[in-house]
Formats: structure tokens, sequence, C-alpha cells
């Protein structure tokens, strides 16, 4: 036992003390399949609307597309043996639609579906526990053809091919998430268009959010109908926003900013309504008639658990008076004016802005809606990384995961039922609209030579794993 008379040996407030999680905590790390799979025409995959979209000009940083990507769909043995020499827990993949349902309609794919059996087999062997993502961005292009998500039918479409999976590999995938981020599906995929497919107009990204969310409640009521058992769930991206200043014009744009990036979607999901001063502000883009007696009951499907992504805060003021609105495409209909400040805070290579106390923020919040379960099903940073002497030092990477980790650690001693962490990413991959610009993963890929190099903070993240917490530091 110390003395207390005497002075700390060390300055001790800026140590930070050991955490251990609860016990069972689900440890893992997640991709998706247009980021890695490569394989883009292989064995009766067809093109979904990040194929057109990637192929098209001007549309991804030079001229990138996800063709071979991290060629995972070659390596999966390889891959996931990564997976068990980092101790993973869980492994969240998503499944390429147009890779199991060619052209998303119709019969299955059995070349397709036989890779995810695959997959799904050799996760288990490794007891990794998988966790399946059915939409990952990659609609299939008919689809989009024929209206995509602004269209209704397109929701229909997501069950069935819901049903498909569910009867291919329910018997073995205990978890499932419908969607992944639908606030990026609709309002960059159809607001500003720097997502696929590419379309600019407010209102059919807001008629796309809805569809997104009717989409899935029909698949989860697709999943609880041929699997009882599974545990379903949606993953959505949530930020804090927090006004510039305290002035009203600038709290304002922050709630304005909140109903479109936040409560847009936990409220239909979670509470069974739009909230209505979201209605308010849209009313210049959209009268909501898209929105059918019904909708809001299945959209808020009871779920088994919630996914939250993190990666950073949005900091809003007031339109500058005087000046124009930026005519631009915009991924914030109706509030196309609000400017968005930045704090001079540190940030990654995307230029967000680090805040790992977001991240306990966020989770507080997502449990004043729900008693679920909740699970942070991305969080992580891009930064410059250079291979030295085959190594890669990524400090700022793990430095992030380090400080969010402590974070989620607050949320749970807060009472927020946090039961899972998947670390975006597991490997560097095919970054949207940045396509191999930006790297993410825990473990580095050389895309020439397809070599995979696990970085510092993989090996960081293995003896968080081990020891399931963090070590005092
Ligand atoms: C999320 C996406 C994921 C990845 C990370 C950086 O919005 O779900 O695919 O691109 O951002």
């Amino acid at each position: 036992m110390s003395n207390p008379a005497s002075p700390p040996a060390v300055d001790v407030l800026d140590e930070r003390p050991g955490l251990t999680f609860p016990p069972g905590f689900l440890w893992g790390a997640a991709t998706a399949a247009y980021q890695i799979e490569g394989a883009a025409a292989v064995d009766g995959r067809t093109p979904s609307i990040w194929d057109t979209f990637s192929h098209t000009e001007g549309r991804v940083v030079a001229g990138h597309t996800g063709d071979v990507a991290c060629d995972h769909y070659h390596r999966l043995g390889d891959d996931v043996a990564l997976m068990a020499e980092l101790g993973l827990k869980s492994y969240r993949f998503s499944v390429s639609w147009p890779r199991v349902q060619p052209g998303g309609t119709g019969a299955a794919n059995p070349q397709g579906l036989d890779f995810y059996r695959r997959l799904v087999d050799e996760l288990l062997a490794n007891g990794i526990e998988p966790w399946l993502t059915l939409y990952h961005w990659d609609l299939p292009q008919p689809l989009e053809d024929a209206g995509g998500w602004p269209a209704r039918d397109t929701a229909a479409r997501f069950a069935d091919y819901t049903t498909l999976l569910a009867d291919a590999l329910g018997d073995r995938v205990r978890y499932w998430t419908t969607l992944n981020e639908p606030w990026c599906s609709a309002f960059l995929g159809y607001g500003s268009g720097v997502h696929a497919p590419g379309r600019t107009n407010g209102a059919d990204a807001v008629r796309a959010g809805h569809h997104l969310m009717l989409g899935h409640g029909l698949s989860v009521q697709a999943l609880r109908a041929a699997r009882p058992t599974a545990e379903v769930g949606v993953t959505v991206n949530l930020y804090p926003v927090d006004p510039a200043s305290d002035t009203p014009a600038d709290r304002d744009a922050a709630r304005r900013i909140d109903g479109l990036a936040n409560r847009f979607f936990l409220d239909p999901l979670l509470r069974g309504s739009y909230p209505e001063d979201l209605v308010a502000d849209l009313r210049t883009v959209t009268d909501f008639g898209h929105v059918r007696d019904g909708d809001l009951a299945t959209i808020s499907t009871p779920l088994d658990l919630v996914g939250v992504n993190y990666y950073s805060r949005h900091v809003v003021a007031a339109p500058t008076e005087g000046v124009a609105t930026d005519s631009a495409p915009s991924c914030w209909p109706g509030s196309e004016d609000v400017r968005f400040v930045t704090r001079g805070v540190p940030v990654t290579d995307m230029g967000w802005e680090i805040d790992a106390p977001g991240l306990a923020e966020t989770l507080r919040r997502v449990h004043d809606y729900t008693d679920l379960p909740l699970y942070v099903t991305e969080n992580g940073s891009a930064f410059v990384d250079s291979v030295v002497d085959g190594q890669v030092d990524d400090v700022d990477r793990l430095a992030y995961f380090d400080a969010h980790l402590r974070a989620a650690h607050e949320a749970i001693n807060d009472g927020v039922p946090l039961r899972g962490y998947f670390a975006w990413s597991l490997m560097d991959n095919f970054e949207w609209a940045w396509g191999y610009t930006k790297r993410f993963g825990m473990i580095h890929v050389d895309y020439d030579s397809q070599v995979r190099t696990p970085k510092s903070s993989a090996k960081w993240y293995a003896s968080v794993i081990r020891r399931n917490g963090l070590a005092a530091q």
C-alpha cells in the first residue's frame, strides 16, 4: 500500500486506467462486400449500382473501382485465418445482393450462395461468430433502373432477397443486420449524389429513406418468418449535432441537421413516427405523400438489437445573412444553407474531427429511445500509413480506437446495454467515392501484390480482445 503522505511518483492525472468490459463482450471487425470482395464479374455476379457508378468517369477518385478490391472472394481462407490470429469473436460482413440474386429478382445464384456458405463455415470452424449485413449499398443495377430506392417496389424486392438468404444461411448465421447506414444510401445516393447511384433530388432522397426503412421492416418480418431464433437489427450512422453557438439561430440549425441525420431514422424505426419538426422542415421538399397507412407500423417492427456506427460529431451554424445558398446538390434537403463548422480539433485523413466523447453521448441517446442491446457496428479512422521494414506503426489509429473504447466503456458504466464493438475495418479497402486513397484497416493491404500486413493497431486490438479490455497506460 502506498503511503498517503508521499507525493505520487508520476503525474497520475495523465495516466489512463485499465478497463475491463463485461463478460462475453463481442469483439469484432467489419467489412462490406463491394469494398473487399472484387471478383465483380465472377461466378454469375452481375452489376450493382456501385459497379456502374465507379465505372462512370469522375465519380470515384482516380477512377478506382471495386473490380478487384482486396480480392477477398479468392482469398477467403487466408483472410479468415488472419481474423483467427487477431482472436476476433465476431466478423461483420455484408452480402453482395447481385452476387446471390443477379438482377435483384428471381432465383438465387447457387455459386454466389456457395461463397457465403464457405465464408460462414470457415468462420464457425474458427470460433468466429458470423454477423451478416444484408444491404451495404450494392443495389442490383436493374432495380435502380426500375426506380431504385425512391420506388416503393424496391422495398418488396429487398424482402424477397432476405427470404432467399434466410433460407440459405439461416441455419448457421445468428446475427442479422438488415441495412447499413440508410442515411448514406438515401441522402448521399439520391441527394448530394456523391454515392451511387449519384442522383440529386431532395424529394427522391426522402422517398429513398422511407422505402429503405420500409424494406427494413419487411426484411425483419421475412427473417422472423424464416428463422424465428435469429437476432435481428439494423445499423444506423449517428452523429451528435451541436450548435456552433448558443444563439437561437444556431440552435435551430442544429435541430434541423439532427432531424435529418439522426431522428429521420431513429424515430420511425424505434417509435413508429416521423418527428413533426422534421416533416415541417421538409415541407418545401416533399409532402410525405409516399407514406402509406401501415408503413410506420412495418418500419417499427420490433427488433432484437440496434447497431450504431459512429465516426464523428457535426457542429453547425445558421446560414450567413446575405450569402446565397450554395447551389451544389445537397445531402441536407430543405436545410441546404446550414453551415458546417470546423472546431480546429485533430482530424483523421477523411477530415473528420476526432471526438471520442461523442460515442458515449450517441450510445446514451439511443438508449434513451430503447432498452434493446446495442452494438457499435462500426468505428474507426483513416490515416496515411507507411510501410517501413514490413511494419505499419499506425499510432494515430491505435489511439483513436483506444479513446473510443474508453468512451464505450463509460457508456456501459452509465447503464447502456452495449454488448459488442466492431472495428472499421478489418483491412484497408475501397473507400467508396475515395477509392483506395483512404485506409481504414487494421490490416494493411498492398493492392498490387494483395499482401496483407497487420498494423500495430491489429496487434494492439488482439491484446484488447485477449484481456477483454484495455491495459493501464
Ligand atoms: C461508413 C460505411 C463503411 C465505411 C466507413 C468509413 O459510412 O458504412 O462502409 O466506408 O464509413
